[in-house]
């Protein structure tokens, strides 16, 4: 009996709950390690950690020396810092993101990408966009999320928040 009556106080709960944003994180986990801004966002955008998982980290710190065509390094005691904080909030970690979770089940137990722009997830959201709007100055390539996502640097990249340059906003149908 009383689960009865429980039950749907329960449901109303939660469905008052997630219209408040308390259930779901639709995004990804933001940025919150000062020293990684420092380190890791001089040259571009501070990725964050929950766009891609463990391995991937692992990987990408292992060689700064040739990081993309430049030299990262760090002194192996920042880079421990740094990998210990891309490892805590990795993709695989945080899949109650739901970004972080789409990204990470849409790359294969086999591959091991050190670029969001690489997973398959990405490619698949992005394969629509003009090739000229992504290589317009104002944009540059697809690495450069805040340039169409005005609310990445917190973690969000819902649809309202697209704003391409040159083009505005993003309609999907
Ligand atoms: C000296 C400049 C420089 C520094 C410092 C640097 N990067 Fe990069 N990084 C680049 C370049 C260049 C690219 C290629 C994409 C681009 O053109 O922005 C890149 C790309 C990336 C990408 C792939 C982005 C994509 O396309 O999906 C990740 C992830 C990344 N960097 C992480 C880091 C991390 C973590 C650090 C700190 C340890 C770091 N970077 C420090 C220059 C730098
Ligand atoms: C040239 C503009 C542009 C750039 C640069 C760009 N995106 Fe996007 N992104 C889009 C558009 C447009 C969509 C919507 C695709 C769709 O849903 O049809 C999208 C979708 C997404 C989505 C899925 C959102 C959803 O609600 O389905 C994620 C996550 C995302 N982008 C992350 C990134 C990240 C991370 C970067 C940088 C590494 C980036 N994007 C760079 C334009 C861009």
């Amino acid at each position: 009996m009383k689960k009865l009556i429980l039950l749907p106080l329960f449901v109303a709960a939660s469905v008052y709950a997630s219209s408040l944003g308390f259930n779901e994180n639709r995004g990804v986990a933001p940025v919150t390690d000062k020293f990684y801004i420092k380190e890791c966002a001089s040259c571009h955008f501070a990725y964050q950690p929950g766009l891609l998982p463990e391995r991937s980290w692992v990987k990408l710190m292992k060689n700064l020396e040739n990081h993309f065509g430049t030299d990262a390094t760090l002194e192996p005691q920042d880079n421990k810092k740094i990998l210990n904080y891309l490892v805590d909030n990795s993709a695989d970690k945080f899949t109650n993101y739901k970004r972080s979770a789409k990204i990470n089940n849409s790359i294969g137990g086999d591959e091991t990408p050190i670029a969001v722009t690489d997973t398959r997830y990405f490619i698949k959201k992005h394969r629509e966009i003009r090739q000229n709007l992504i290589t317009q100055k104002e944009v540059g390539s697809l690495s450069n999320c805040m340039a169409c996502h005005t609310t990445a640097d917190k973690g969000s990249y819902s649809e309202r928040d697209i704003n391409i340059p040159n083009y505005g906003k993003w309609e999907n149908d």
